[in-house]
């Protein structure tokens, strides 16, 4: 790599407060949470100015900023954690990653099942993406509240974890932690040709109905305006976009 090339990452590592948004998360839960976000670098190299994994208290608050060219981003929240286990993606109940307490920057997505925050800014027709997933499943409850107040609000703010079909359920030391897509679940047993997965010959939106995915009623009846399956975009109530000029601020909450 140059000089140069190694100044102007430097440069990039500081997001100015000027091109960028402001991003607050919240645990509502009554218990600690250890959030995470992960920025696939493939796409861009622009990322959150704070660091990709942090303990969380109930009750508390943490804010940073986003830069405003931010691109597949995601943000989740991991439970039951112990950093001293040696392997890290079991180092949580739930939504774990490479790295540790700090999720690796390359490698460092959470381990489903997770609900997850996904965003794009900057988009086509310059637009932010954003939506809460539930196509790594579901761990903990989870809202996205945007400023401005014009732009849809997307959640999934019930438990699914009590009702979650026992093919689904994610059970740590007899208690279920997560209820998993069926997808990850591999119900109909092979992933690379699943229309639970939309892969293979499953592998478009028109091959790949809402209708062939195991369990979607079980999670878009009760989360509406989450993201239930891989080509959710079909229902309208998945993906969500605010005009990108109106540099949309957005806070999480867990637990809401
Ligand atoms: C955390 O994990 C370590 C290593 O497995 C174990 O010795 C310790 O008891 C665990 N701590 C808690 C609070 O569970
Ligand atoms: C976003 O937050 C900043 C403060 O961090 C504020 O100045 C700005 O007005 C907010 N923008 C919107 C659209 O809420």
């Amino acid at each position: 790599m140059s000089r140069i090339l190694i100044a102007a990452s430097l440069i990039a590592a500081a997001v100015s407060p000027a091109l960028a948004r402001t991003f607050t998360v919240k645990n509502n839960c009554p218990y600690t949470i250890w959030p995470a976000h992960f920025t696939d670098l493939n796409v861009a190299a622009n990322v959150p100015d704070y660091p990709s994994g942090w303990e969380q208290r109930s009750g508390a608050s943490v804010s940073f900023f986003v830069p405003d060219n931010w691109k597949a981003g995601r943000l989740w929240a991991r439970t039951d954690c112990n950093f001293s286990i040696s392997a890290p993606p079991l180092q949580c109940s739930t939504g774990g990653c490479n790295g540790g307490l700090r999720c690796d920057p390359r490698t460092g997505t959470g381990v489903p099942p997770v609900t997850v925050a996904e965003w794009t800014f900057e988009g086509d027709g310059n637009q932010d993406f954003y939506d809460v997933s539930l196509v790594d499943g579901f761990n903990i409850p989870m809202k996205i509240d945007i400023s401005p107040a014009q732009c849809a609000d997307p959640a999934c703010n019930v438990n699914l974890n009590p009702a979650c079909p026992n093919e689904l359920k994610h059970v740590v030391n007899g208690q279920v932690k997560g209820c998993k897509s069926a997808c990850f679940a591999n119900l109909d047993g092979n992933q690379a040709n699943s229309p639970n997965c939309c892969s293979g010959q499953y592998g478009l939106p028109g091959t790949c109905p809402p209708s062939g995915v195991q369990f979607y009623d079980f999670f878009k009846s009760r989360c509406p305006t989450s993201y239930a399956y891989a080509y959710d975009e079909s229902s309208e109530t998945a993906l969500w976009t605010c005009d990108s000029g109106l540099k949309p601020n957005y806070t999480i909450t867990f637990c809401p």
